[in-house]
């Protein structure tokens, strides 16, 4: 199937918990930093008449307090995209990124196309070490190529809180990453 043939977008969002996957999805829908979430955000369908690229998409929401691992695998097969989102103010958070996050995205594919992966480093609004980030991120961009981009979001201050979706929507129908690596000839 090539990109033109999306009809729907599929974008899942996962992560530790606490990094704003709940609000940065409300804040979209909103307009406006929501003060109180749910642990899950209700799957939400946006009309593809508001999108940029004009395709209906689906936003779907994770949370490890309500499901378990076999769903998020089985989430992350059904979506055509998975943000990975993680907490730039919490120390370690990269770490699980690189060590249970991507692997596990690998893992759930393994055997199929690669899950292209839009990188989130949310809470930039609050202090946080930029240019060790911007460096690691850019180590990352390197090493996993199935990452379509890496940002810096804030649900609190409305920062790349479209962007986020609109980057993981052109991911699916316009992908830079090779779909099909021919074997070189011998
Ligand atoms: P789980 O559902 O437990 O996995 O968490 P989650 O990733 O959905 O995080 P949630 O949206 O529930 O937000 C966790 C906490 O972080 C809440 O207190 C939010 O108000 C806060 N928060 C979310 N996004 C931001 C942000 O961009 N900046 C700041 N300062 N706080 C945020
Ligand atoms: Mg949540």
């Amino acid at each position: 199937m090539s990109s033109g043939d999306v009809r729907l977008v599929r974008i899942l969002l996962v992560g530790d918990p606490q990094c704003g996957k709940t609000s940065i999805i409300l804040a979209l829908v909103g307009e406006e930093f929501p003060l109180s979430v749910p642990p899950r955000a209700e799957e939400i369908t946006i009309p593809g008449d508001v999108t940029p690229e004009k395709v209906p998409t689906h936003i779907v929401d994770f949370s490890s307090q309500e499901q378990d691992e076999t769903t998020l695998s089985e989430e992350i097969v059904k979506a055509n995209v998975v943000c990975v989102m993680y907490d730039v103010t919490f120390e370690g958070a990269f770490d699980r990124v690189v060590s249970y996050w991507l692997p596990l995205i690998r893992n759930s594919t393994a055997g199929g196309l690669p899950k292209p992966v839009i990188l989130a480093g949310n809470k930039c609004d609050l202090p946080y070490p930029v240019e060790t980030q911007a460096q690691r991120v850019q180590e990352l961009l390197n090493k996993f190529t199935e990452i379509e981009t890496g940002l810096e979001s804030s649900a609190k201050d409305m920062h790349n809180v479209s962007e986020l979706f609109y980057f993981a929507q052109k991911a699916v129908l316009h992908p830079t990453a090779p779909l099909y690596a021919p074997t070189s000839k011998q």
